[in-house]
């Protein structure tokens, strides 16, 4: 027998996402109808049919116990690409691009300094107070971890504050955190454009950065950086242990996915513009596409990452939110999910795998998160559904109902219950 001290009872669908954990589950999701889970400390213990649960699970006299008659459970939501850190907000860019602006030209011309300049004014209690409310809606919405990018502060001292609040956040939030350092966002205005000058600053803050991330990110793109000086940041970051994450081929196509693909990227981000040789590279190198269609929507482009080429070629996908105050504010990991179905033509089912297990694999958590099996961390979503074809049918709404991460209840009908931040 195996000792509980939290329950998921009658469960509609347990969607495990790990076909292997048991004979009953079904399909390349693993539904288990009428299932049940167990946990111990914040750790999954069984998963089976509910019939199966007395033989297998001694649940301790005090366990929290969810019936979930009626529902559909997840594993919480990974989103594998969020830009966390930030004040202030880009409205006036997005009203313009409403009325013909494009991103391109509003990068250009400093849209994204904007963000820079409130991020840098803001105080360390302000960043972390915007990110912990944040942090309460990516639980309220089922995402359980996130990976969460610094990027908006550009001088040494402003990204490690970036990093700290994370560091910070993480201990007060039930949100699982991966930070990753975002230095070769842009070049910041005081760099009058010299790349150059600024990746060689950005290198030599890599060593007091390593206390703090494990992921170092760089943006390729017309409008960021070339190849060779986003190559030059990586492969710094390499050797001094970082895994690495890129955006690339985001505004067009480019070099920097192929090259980034080359050193090793645990993932590249956006891919929207690949041609073979770029897919091909992404498949050698084990390489996952964490693809972002909100980005593409609320840019309002009519070119969307080229999914089925990718998944045809065997090329492992995922997909996050890209939240950000620029190019896609939202925190919906379920309207990402409409998304990929509807303009990605990623099938449901293909669409539940990229934001979970393969999104874990993105921020090389697989074994952790991103599925329900025995061994992995008790985080999980109930969502109001009796089947989990209804999730992305739903469009922009929330049917989360109930959110447990690391075995600890954190929303309940709707509503957070973790404890209000107090900083002051
Ligand atoms: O992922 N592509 C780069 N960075 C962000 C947007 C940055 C901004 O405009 O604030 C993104 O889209
Ligand atoms: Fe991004």
């Amino acid at each position: 027998m195996l000792d509980a001290d939290f329950a998921l009872f009658n469960v509609d669908q347990l969607v495990t996402v790990a076909p292997g954990c048991h004979p009953a589950a079904r399909g390349d999701l693993g539904v288990i109808e009428r299932g049940a889970l167990a946990a111990r400390d914040g750790t999954i213990v069984w998963v089976g049919p509910m019939e199966e649960f007395d033989r297998n699970v001694a649940l301790a006299a005090d366990a929290l116990v969810v019936n979930t008659h009626g529902r559909t459970v997840l594993p919480g939501f990974v989103d594998p690409h969020t830009h966390l850190i930030f004040a202030g907000d880009r409205s006036g860019d997005f009203y313009a691009r409403a009325l013909g602006a494009r991103y391109a030209e509003q990068l250009g011309s400093g849209g994204l300094m904007q963000t820079v300049d409130a991020t840098r004014a803001a105080s360390d209690d302000e960043l972390l107070d915007l990110a912990y409310l944040r942090a309460e809606t990516f639980l309220r919405y089922g995402t359980t971890t996130i990976e969460a990018k610094t990027g908006y502060g550009l001088t040494e001292a402003d990204e490690l504050r970036g990093l700290r609040v994370l560091t910070r956040l993480q201990h007060l939030s039930p949100l699982k955190i991966i930070p990753a350092f975002l230095g070769a966002h842009v070049v910041p205005a005081e760099f009058h454009g010299d790349a150059r000058a600024y990746i060689e600053a950005v290198v030599s803050w890599l060593p007091a950065v390593r206390d703090h991330a494990r992921f170092v990110d760089a943006w390729f793109d017309e409008g960021a950086f070339d190849v060779e000086d986003g190559r030059r940041v990586l492969s710094a970051a390499r050797e001094l242990g970082f895994e690495l994450t890129a955006h690339a081929n985001e505004l067009g196509p480019h070099g920097g996915a192929r090259a980034a693909a080359e050193l090793q990227a645990r993932s590249v981000d956006h891919v929207v513009y690949l041609d073979d040789a770029d897919i091909e590279a992404l498949r050698r190198n084990g390489t996952v596409a964490v693809l972002l269609p909100g980005t593409t929507f609320f840019l309002n482009h009519d070119t969307y990452a080229p999914a089925r080429r990718l998944l045809d070629a065997g090329v492992r996908v995922a997909l996050g939110t890209d939240f950000n105050p620029g190019t896609s504010y939202t925190q919906n990991m379920q309207f990402i999910l409409t998304l990929a179905v509807l303009k990605l033509g990623m099938t449901p089912e293909e669409a539940i795998r990229a934001a979970t297990v393969d999104a874990a694999a993105a921020v090389d958590l697989e074994d952790r998160v991103g599925s329900l099996a025995p061994g992995k961390s008790c985080n999980l979503a109930v969502f109001r559904l009796n089947h989990y074809r209804h999730i992305p049918y739903h469009y922009a709404m929330n049917t989360v109902e109930t959110v447990v991460a690391g075995g600890q209840l954190v929303v309940d009908n709707g509503q957070i219950i973790t404890q209000p931040l107090v900083t002051a």
